[in-house]
């Protein structure tokens, strides 16, 4: 019989003995040194270093590297730890759904960082009536950023809320009054001739302006090139006679609009091609005269005083303006040409200006405008968001696509037509999948784009007093609590 615990093998031998291998467990009920269980984490585990011993005695004995697929396997092993998102920069405007991390983004510091995160400042907000858009433009857009050294907003309010818009109480609260538009004369003026515009943007921009708003005026009707030439000569004209010692109104460009005939350089044109500039002229001027009458104490004389910027909060409340006619484009056009030219006396600001219905002005006859300013707007760090319920009715290759494209901040919101939410998915670059999911968001979700990185869905999270100021169902609530 041989006896296990004497017999000397060559494992016993001063160095071999380091070599050799484990000893096999003695089967149940047998005594001796194998009885010893063998555990996996007493072995001494696999070579960590390419030179152990020396790294012993502390001489150069990098780590070796592992091998490479072990991390890639554990991530697919726990897909249910998802990393954040985004970064911490910016300012908190959610809850990513998937990993309930926060989600911070602000457009103006993404601009700002270097290197830059996004390619422009602008931002695109879109989704049904009812599903969270201006909760969160109050939110992320106005409160949170105004907490902020040099930072204000600009609103264009559009939506009723008790007689007046749903930002007053907010722009009393950071202690600038609303600037009220009506069309019962009791309201503010917007001059189109407004020597800031011309500031801004100089003749030329404020020829684009004129050339918008009679398109409103006429339903969107587009100018014909001789009209084009008879209010550019008449505009020319009219800031000439006015020099420096009165601000021109639209009042003074009417008249102008008759006598274009009888400027000299036009000396040289034939009987019939005076009598067509002429017929330009006066068709334009019709069409101006009825905008002057139609909305009497909006664009009949000189910008009321009240319109500036004194508080960090700044409302256009045009929420009593009809909803159909050109009054809110055209306000939203004027008020956005009057802002760049106000911006050059006042650097040093970083500026979101929200426009609430912002399809008249992104996407409206008004996009050409907007777009031809972008560049502007990026040098006086002016950050447009345009707040819109959907795109399907923008005409595929028109330059709107281009300039909501151009944003690089996209909040898309629930869009319950399957169509909507398809273009949403189209134009904004998200995954194929998409407009399904966009269809069955909740109040208050939405996916956001950021730059070129993909969709993230997430919930929008209020604090009371934040819940409290943006609710905007009280007309309702209270008919339930009566
Ligand atoms: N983060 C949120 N979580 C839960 N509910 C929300 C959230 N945000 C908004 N809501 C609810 O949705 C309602 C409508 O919100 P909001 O006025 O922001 O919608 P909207 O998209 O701007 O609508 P509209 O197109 O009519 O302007 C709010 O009164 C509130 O009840
Ligand atoms: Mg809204």
């Amino acid at each position: 019989m041989t006896d296990t615990t004497t017999r000397r093998t060559v494992w016993d031998l001063p160095v071999l003995r380091n070599f050799a291998p484990p000893t096999e467990p003695a089967p149940d009920g047998e005594a001796g040194p194998a009885l010893v269980e063998q555990t996996p984490w007493n072995r001494p585990g696999s070579q960590l270093r390419t030179a152990v011993g020396r790294a012993r005695r502390g001489h150069y004995g990098p780590a070796l590297s592992g091998a490479p697929t072990t991390t890639r396997q554990a991530e697919i092993l726990n897909t249910a730890t998802i990393g954040a998102p985004t970064g911490t920069s910016g300012i908190v405007t959610g809850r990513d759904v998937l990993s309930q991390t926060s989600i911070a983004h602000d457009p103006v510091t993404a601009y700002n960082s270097i290197p830059r995160t996004v390619s422009s400042p602008n931002v695109v907000i879109v989704g049904d009536v009812g599903s969270g858009k201006s909760a969160h433009t109050k939110t992320s857009y106005v409160l949170r950023p105004l907490l902020l050294n040099k930072r204000r907003a600009v609103v264009f309010d559009r939506k009723d809320r008790g007689g007046e818009g749903e930002y007053s109480e907010l722009a009393r609260r950071f202690g600038a009054e609303p600037i009220r538009f009506t069309t019962d004369g009791t309201g503010t003026r917007l001059n189109l001739l407004d020597p800031l515009i011309a500031h801004g943007t100089g003749g030329q921009g404020q020829m684009r302006l004129l050339n918008v708003v009679v398109r409103l005026a006429r339903d969107g009707v587009a100018l014909t090139e001789w009209e084009e030439e008879a209010l550019r000569a008449a505009l020319n004209r009219t800031r000439a006679d006015h020099g420096d010692h009165r601000v021109p109104v639209l009042a003074d460009v009417l008249p102008n609009l008759s006598r274009v005939t009888d400027l000299p350089e036009y000396s040289d044109l034939s009987p019939a091609a005076i009598d067509a500039l002429h017929h330009a002229g006066l068709s334009v001027r019709f069409t101006l005269n009825s905008l002057l009458q139609d909305y009497a104490g909006l664009f009949d004389g000189e910008t009321s005083k009240s319109v500036d910027l004194t508080g960090k909060l700044t409302s256009f409340d045009i929420s009593q303006l009809d909803e159909d006619g050109p009054a809110v484009p055209a306000v939203m056009a004027i008020g956005h040409m009057w802002l760049l030219g106000r911006l050059r006396n006042d650097r040093g600001w970083a500026t979101n200006c929200i426009y609430e219905e912002g399809w008249h002005i992104a996407a409206g006859p008004s996009a050409a405008l907007a777009r031809s300013n972008q560049k502007l707007s990026r040098g006086l760090a002016l950050s447009n968001v345009f707040v819109f319920h959907k795109g399907t009715d923008i005409p595929d290759g028109s330059p709107s696509i281009a300039m909501l494209q151009e944003a690089q901040t996209v909040h898309v919101y629930r869009q319950s037509l399957h169509e909507d939410a398809a273009w949403c998915q189209r134009v904004f670059g998200f995954a194929p999948d998409a407009a399904e999911r966009i269809t069955q968001l909740r109040d208050g979700q939405r996916y956001d784009k950021i730059g070129s990185r993909p969709e993230i869905w997430v919930e929008h999270i209020r604090s009371p007093w934040e819940i409290q100021l943006t609710n905007t169902d009280e007309a309702f609530e209270a008919v339930a609590r009566a």
